[in-house]
């Protein structure tokens, strides 16, 4: 991008926020747009009186202050939206913040001519088994009446509807299909992944809670990877019109990755585990058994390989954790 002014929907959230810090340290100017529904003004506050940072608390379903925020943008960075949710909670907040909210970040970037970096989830690959999983393969996705794949298939919209904009209308999309990732600034409610939540559970000495036996395996990756592949996302035209995928391709069981916190967290209590039987959450939803991305696309189109392992991402995320803690 010749000039540097960008849009982030959803800045105050964890991976909003770390790309703010990120693009203002690189000299880009950044408007930011949330509702502070999930996200933290915590996590911008240090941000709030740079010279180069607007910050506009807005919903992206209003979109006369969405196109009011991206007047002048080069690129929108779309992260604003509403995440995987259990049997218990109401679907439709989500199906309409991530459909009609995507939707709304294409209708303006189409009339002011602005790339859009679009945050789709490895949760739009299902349960399929095609490890590790790629970005042209086949999706498999459970039935519409469990409640947790309405984020799946949100997203999984949103990717088509960025898909028409860009073979439509000439609109400059990139896809990226996020794995998993966290940061000391991961919400620690379930939404925000297991492991933040284990962290937190470890330092106060209470019992891990384990969904299922804990035999599930994740490739979970630290922030600073998910930042860095955004911005090459943002700042390539070989991206554009693709779906690439970003994270980390370590694989760890749900069970080891607790044990793995207790010993880096070095509490010295004993290792207390919890388990939960899956059905008590989700009801019939089947959990994924493997989650593995392939990240050969990113790496070929955008010189992306992660660099931070798990087992760094924890001890970073303890050490600010006890911070936060003392
Ligand atoms: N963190 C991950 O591991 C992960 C994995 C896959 C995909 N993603 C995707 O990446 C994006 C960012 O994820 P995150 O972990 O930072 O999530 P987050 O929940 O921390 O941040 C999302 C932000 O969007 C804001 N928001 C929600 N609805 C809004 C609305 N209607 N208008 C304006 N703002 C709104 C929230 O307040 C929050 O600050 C999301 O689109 C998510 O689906 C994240």
């Amino acid at each position: 991008m010749s000039s540097k002014n960008v849009l982030i929907t959803g800045v105050a959230g964890m991976i909003g926020s770390h790309l703010l810090d990120d693009l203002l340290e690189r000299g880009y100017t950044v408007t930011g747009m949330d509702d502070l529904s999930y996200g933290s003004e915590a996590n911008i506050v240090h941000r709030k009186t740079h010279p180069r940072f607007r910050f506009l608390n807005a919903n992206v379903l209003d979109i006369d202050k969405l196109k009011s925020a991206a007047e002048g943008s080069q690129c929108i960075v779309h992260l604003a939206a509403l995440k995987k949710i259990s049997e218990k909670e109401e679907a439709y907040p989500t199906l309409s913040v991530n459909a009609t909210g995507t939707e709304n970040v294409l209708k303006v970037a189409r009339e002011l001519d602005i790339k859009v970096v679009f945050a789709s989830t490895s949760d739009v690959y299902g349960m399929s088994p095609d490890l590790p999983l790629n970005e042209d393969g086949d999706l498999l996705i459970g039935p519409s009446m469990i409640k947790r794949w309405s984020y799946a298939v949100s997203k999984l919209y949103g990717e088509q509807m960025a898909n028409a904009y860009y073979r439509d209308f000439g609109v400059p999309v990139v896809i990226l299909r996020y794995f998993g990732a966290f940061s000391p600034r991961s919400n620690f409610s379930w939404s925000g992944g297991h492991i933040p939540i284990f962290i937190q559970q470890v330092l106060k000495d209470e019992a891990i809670t384990i969904h299922g036996d804990g035999s599930q395996t994740r490739s979970m990756g630290f922030v600073s990877d998910l930042v860095e592949g955004t911005r090459l996302a943002m700042e390539s035209d070989l991206a554009i019109g693709e779906i690439i995928n970003l994270g980390n391709d370590e694989e760890l069981s749900v069970l080891d990755s607790a044990k793995l916190i207790h010993s880096i967290a070095g509490t010295g209590k004993e290792l207390k585990l919890k388990f939960i039987p899956m059905a008590d959450i989700f009801g019939k939803y089947k959990d994924i058994m493997r989650r593995i991305p392939d990240l050969s696309k990113a790496k070929r189109l955008l010189g992306y390989s992660p660099q931070v392992s798990m087992q760094e991402a924890i001890r970073l995320t303890i050490h600010e954790a006890k911070k936060g803690m003392a």
